[in-house]
């Protein structure tokens, strides 16, 4: 990263042709767990839905086996796997598959959290998966819909978890747009 002192002297300026009036920075914040049972109960309900939700993925061609269980405000919990198809693109993540349905399915229903989970018998996932960026963004919207956080917990087939307390965390800036 440049130094602002350099950023600002005239050298650079003349180079650059530009002047940068301040850097920020984004910081977020997560909890990470070893194990299972150190989760809330909450939480660990809906993992052990995503887990279980994996299962009933159809991935015959990534055989990446992904699955993610959505809470909502009235206690619904709606799982997703991913869905691929031989004409690709038109498959859909495991995420989108179950936000969208948990707001088709729940109308005026705020989402309060995902938990998220994949595995693949080629190698161990021991490490969480992150979401991919279009699925946190569809996120995100519900987020600003709802005017409420979602929580976003994350696991691979083991290992630890990490619990996030906002989709915005995952994609920084985002919420500015459609706030
Ligand atoms: N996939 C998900 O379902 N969620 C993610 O966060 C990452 C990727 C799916 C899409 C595709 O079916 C397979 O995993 C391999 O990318």
């Amino acid at each position: 990263m440049l130094s602002q002192k350099w950023c600002n002297s005239t050298i650079f300026r003349i180079f650059a042709k530009s002047y940068i009036a301040m850097q920020k920075n984004i910081t977020i914040t997560y909890d990470v767990f070893d194990r299972l049972e150190d989760l809330s109960p909450e939480d660990r309900k809906l993992l052990e839905a995503a887990t279980q939700a994996a299962k009933g993925a159809y991935a015959p061609y990534s055989k990446f086996h992904v699955g993610a269980a959505v809470l909502v405000e009235n206690g619904n919990i709606v799982v997703g796997n991913n869905q691929e198809n031989l004409a690709y693109p038109s498959g859909l993540c495991a995420e989108r598959v179950a936000g969208f349905s948990a707001s088709a399915l729940n109308p005026n229903q705020k989402i309060m959290a995902i938990a998220i989970t994949a595995f693949t018998n080629e190698f161990v996932t021991d490490k969480p998966i992150p979401p991919c960026g279009a699925c946190r963004q569809s996120l995100i919207e519900y987020e600003i819909r709802d005017n409420h956080p979602i929580r976003c917990i994350l696991r691979g087939s083991t290992g630890q978890i990490y619990v996030f307390h906002s989709m915005v965390d995952l994609l920084p800036l985002q919420g500015n747009f459609l706030a």
